[in-house]
């Protein structure tokens, strides 16, 4: 029997307006149905609207530790189930169990830390340039906050997003992408049984045309967080109007291989940058720039290490690469080894469709490209690596930078100059010395430059800072009229 799981609005599990469902499926094996969800729709998000708008009130005035300390049995809860939710969160998603349990470790961390910040949650005081004035900066939360989440960290991100709203005092709407709606279910069935109090928190599962677009366009929404890719973060741009909007929108990461760089360390990076969650990671190792004096040694092992990697279903502890999240995402990595065959670049290894059962790809590595090539510029989310060969250090810069994004990136060198030269002038958001485009922390910013985004950061304080409003107050106890850049004795 497949259950059928309901919207969460109101403190109550409901049926969507619609009364129409769509599967959710395991995508190593998708006649393994893992759940019917239901299909929101525009009347399902003026509901939870009306809901989160209710509850703001109240919730907005809860003190921030009590608020933290719902957060800190939601990471207790996530902890005890940590097994469990990974194994389904493997079945939904397809990711190998061990990365799964990352996925549910990042969202303990971030759940956490969220929780430490209701003790602090800072603004600053400093003196005024008046005799007997005080000034000082607080934060007030900023009202119903959209969360809009992708499949491919489906507690991680989500975590990112609704527990800094949550500490901050926010309201929300949850929207999770329609590949993965079960792990969001789970995570908004846990913080319900934690304490969040009725209408905080509301779930809407649907396609993005008919739950998102109404959240973006509702005029009481005064936030959109969403992470996902980059022609729909151009439309929640264009459509938001006056909302605060954060926008995290992929990558074309790189990793720079320099002629002194220990190789075996750089080609674990790569391996793991390049293949691991199957490449489906915003912060995935897309393209290795590899100087030329150890591109044919490097090459061979690489080609070697890729063949070895076990394909199958990410419960099996054996396997290295799980399936790619759906047919279209396979068919996606399918036509992009056609273009890079089309534009001359040399295919090492991979490039099929494997005679599997679930949405399966090869682990691909082309060679000789160039930095324009589409393999080199676009990004496919799919486990496919573009070689490009260069001569010398400000080549790889140069190469870093050729992309549209600025995601992640990593350079392996021994040389501390290149490191830091590296760190100045490669235009990413996260720079990586001698390890992997991915490993973010949270307790740190995450987040992009250039098409990735419009500058938000996720996690650490700056997650406090999108989901929350600053205020500046001043305090004159002079008892007279003081004139700011006026009175100047
Ligand atoms: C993403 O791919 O969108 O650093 C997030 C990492 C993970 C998060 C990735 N902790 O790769």
């Amino acid at each position: 029997m497949v259950e059928n799981y309901k919207l969460y609005i109101d403190g109550k599990w409901i049926n969507s307006e619609s009364e129409e469902t769509f599967p959710s499926l395991n995508p190593a094996n998708p006649k393994d149905v893992v759940g019917k969800f239901q299909l929101g729709n525009e009347n399902d998000v003026e509901k939870a609207v009306d809901a989160a708008d209710k509850a703001f009130k109240k919730w907005s005035k809860t003190p921030a530790p009590k608020r933290g300390l719902i957060l800190l049995k939601a990471a207790q809860m996530l902890r005890e189930r940590k097994e469990e939710l990974a194994r389904l969160l493997t079945r939904e998603m397809g990711k190998v169990i061990n990365e799964a349990r990352g996925d549910i470790q990042e969202s303990i961390d971030m759940t956490e830390y969220m929780a430490g910040e209701g003790r602090r949650l800072f603004g600053y005081t400093t003196p005024s340039e008046l005799k007997d004035k005080f000034c000082m900066s607080i934060r007030l939360p900023i009202g119903i906050c959209g969360l809009i989440t992708p499949w491919n960290f489906p507690f991680a991100i989500p975590s990112w997003k609704i527990t800094p709203a949550l500490i901050c005092g926010d309201t929300i709407i949850f929207k999770p992408s329609s590949d993965t709606p079960l792990c969001a279910t789970k995570f908004v069935e846990i913080l319900e049984k934690v304490g969040v109090p009725k209408g905080v928190l509301n779930l809407v599962t649907g396609p993005g045309e008919a739950t998102g677009m109404p959240m973006i366009r509702n005029e009481k929404i005064r936030a959109i967080s969403f992470t996902g890719h980059r022609d729909t973060g151009k439309t929640i741009l264009k459509e938001a109007g006056l909302k605060k909007v954060g926008l995290e929108l992929g990558g074309k990461n790189g990793i720079i291989v320099m002629d002194d760089a220990d190789l075996n360390l750089a080609l674990d990076g790569v391996i793991w940058g390049g293949y691991g969650t199957t490449g489906q990671r915003c912060t995935a190792a897309s393209r290795v720039i590899v100087h030329e004096k150890i591109k044919e040694k490097f090459e061979k092992i690489l080609v070697n290490r890729i063949k070895k990697l076990k394909l199958g279903n990410g419960l099996n502890p054996k396997t290295d690469v799980g399936p790619l999240i759906n047919k279209a995402a396979q068919e996606k990595s399918k036509s992009y080894v056609d273009i890079g065959l089309d534009e001359g670049a040399k295919l090492l290894v991979g490039g099929k469709i494997p005679k599997m059962n679930g949405f399966f790809f090869e682990p691909t590595l082309f060679t000789n490209c160039s930095i324009d090539m589409r393999i080199s510029q676009e990004e496919i989310f799919g486990p496919i690596v573009s070689l490009i060969p260069v001569k010398n250090f400000d080549e790889t810069i140069e190469a870093m930078n050729s992309v549209e994004y600025g995601l992640s990136s990593s350079i392996y060198t021994k040389d501390m100059r290149n490191a830091f030269l590296a760190i100045q002038q490669i235009e990413a958001g996260i720079t990586y010395i001698n390890s992997s485009t991915i490993g973010a922390e949270v307790h740190l910013p995450f987040g992009g430059v250039k098409h990735t985004g419009i500058g938000t950061r996720e996690g650490g304080w700056t997650g406090i800072e999108e989901f929350s409003e600053i205020k500046t107050v001043y305090v004159d106890y002079s008892g007279k009229l003081q004139k700011a850049q006026i009175d100047l004795e």
